[in-house]
């Protein structure tokens, strides 16, 4: 029969099916480490302002090491009975130091530790996704990078617009990534909160002080109100919102990569590395990479939307309802990993643009019909007279089977007398892209600085990781 910690206070033994209905060290075993940094840091403090004796604290401290190397070798697999990760560290505490071990819980509940573990968890994780970040930028910089003079359609409404620089096209997600680090950066601060101290709900008797334990966990500040602090879990949801738009991102990505594979494009090929086969046809290539990383982008949607709802109805403080916190954080935490991993190797290996099928792409259509208008109002046509002008000029061409630069300087000069020799450089592919040089345009002059500029926020100072132990 399990015997709980509580048990004396209980007539009789859990239900097994509320055993295992309770427990939830089956999926936070994840914060072992974190947990026993947590409790080594308390147990120290508790040295320290001598709750309990300096010499206890350090066998406390070694113990919950013991606990550590025995997780790390393998030899940790603690039962179901054990109930959460809180509980079997303490267990296996007492059966390897004894008495001693029965103090460790002194001055702390569950409630502030659990807080205090997932937090140090978080911080860690999103560390290294910042990293990964950093990666998948620089990733899509090298490919932009010999990119500058490939043309690619730009789309409105997914038809044919204006042609772009495809460095111009992937820079765009450079830019998208940069605001997921800095969000991730700035929700880090608030993650970076101790809860340590706060106790069940109302802080505790015993002169402790928290700031030795967040300065040993290098948290950087307090959690001022004990009932906010051991239920707030406002940090996990801005992450989970910060994880959902690092997603949309990703899938944006992912489905114009889909759309671009397919014959009906042709802009890239898949290579063989990235790409899966057909059980059935032969001749099929599939883009599993993207499609997993779109259809992926729900789960982290999904357990955004799960802890909102979760949270709404909680009274202060603790409810066991946070329990379910922890899958929800942990799966989006994978999610977004694999996934950036996934989509830096796409873009790193898995796909080589077809510059001459994007060539003749760029050149088949009439998305220089801006540029058309354009030169009628450089030439002081007021432009919405210049874009009727041009508006007849194209249902002519259609009718014709022709495209603009198929017209005769006759055929334009019919049409507006401002026509001159110059329009049809005026609407060649190239002169178009490089003519649209404002300030964030697509102009080769500006893509080159805009690389420039996305080079050197790469290589400026990272800030430092936390790591716990
Ligand atoms: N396993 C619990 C959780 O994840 C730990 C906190 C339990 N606290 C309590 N008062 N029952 O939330």
């Amino acid at each position: 029969m399990t015997v709980k910690p509580w048990s004396q206070r209980f007539e009789s033994a859990l239900h097994p099916a509320i055993v295992a209905f309770n427990a939830s060290i089956t999926f936070d075993i994840e914060l072992i480490e974190y947990d026993l940094s947590g409790s080594q840091a308390h147990a120290e403090m508790l040295g320290q302002v001598g709750i309990i004796p300096k010499a206890e604290a350090q066998v406390i401290v070694a113990g919950l090491e013991q606990i550590r190397q025995e997780y790390r070798q393998g030899q940790f697999q603690p039962a179901l009975e054990a109930e959460d990760i809180h509980f079997a560290v303490e267990r296996r505490l007492i059966e390897l130091i004894g008495e001693m071990g029965k103090k460790l819980h002194t001055a702390r509940s569950r409630n502030d530790q659990v807080g205090t573990d997932i937090r140090l968890y978080l911080r860690d994780q999103i560390a290294q996704i910042r990293h990964q970040l950093r990666d998948f930028q620089s990733t899509l910089i090298d490919l932009a990078e010999v990119h500058i003079e490939t043309l690619i359609p730009g789309y409105t409404h997914l038809q044919r617009a204006q042609p772009l620089s495809l460095a111009h096209h992937l820079l765009a997600y450079v830019e998208m990534a940069e605001r997921d680090w800095q969000r991730l950066g700035e929700i880090a601060c608030r993650v970076n909160v101790s809860p340590l101290g706060l106790g069940a709900l109302a802080g505790t008797p015993f002169p402790i002080d928290r700031q030795f334990t967040a300065e040993r966990l290098h948290f950087e500040g307090l959690y001022a109100n004990s009932l906010d602090g051991v239920s707030d879990r406002d940090f996990a949801i801005e992450f989970l919102g910060a994880a959902s738009l690092i997603m949309v991102h990703l899938s944006r990505l992912s489905e114009e990569v889909i759309l671009w594979a397919s014959q009906e494009f042709g802009f890239v090929t898949l290579t063989d590395s990235c790409a899966t086969g057909s059980s059935i046809m032969p001749q099929k290539k599939n883009p599993d990479v993207p499609e997993l990383v779109r259809g992926k982008s729900g789960r982290v949607f999904g357990h955004l939307q799960g802890l909102l709802v979760l949270m709404k109805g909680l009274p202060l403080a603790y409810n066991k309802d946070l329990q379910e916190d922890k899958e929800a954080l942990f799966d989006s935490v994978k999610t977004v990993q694999a996934c950036l991993e996934a989509m830096t190797i796409l873009m790193r290996e898995g796909i080589e643009f077809q510059p001459q099928r994007l060539e003749q792409a760029v050149a088949e259509d009439f998305s220089n019909a801006t540029d058309v208008a354009d030169y009628l109002a450089a030439k002081g046509v007021p432009f919405r007279e210049a874009y009727n002008i041009v508006g007849q000029v194209v249902k002519t061409c259609l009718s014709q089977g022709k495209l603009l630069k198929d017209l005769t300087l006759a055929e334009w000069q019919a049409l507006h007398p401002q026509f001159a020799e110059d329009i049809y450089a005026a609407i060649a592919p190239r002169q178009v892209v490089a003519a649209r040089n404002s300030v964030g345009g697509t102009g080769f002059d500006q893509v080159r600085q805009a690389l420039e500029r996305v080079r050197s926020r790469l290589t400026s100072k990272d800030e430092p990781r936390h790591t716990v132990p």
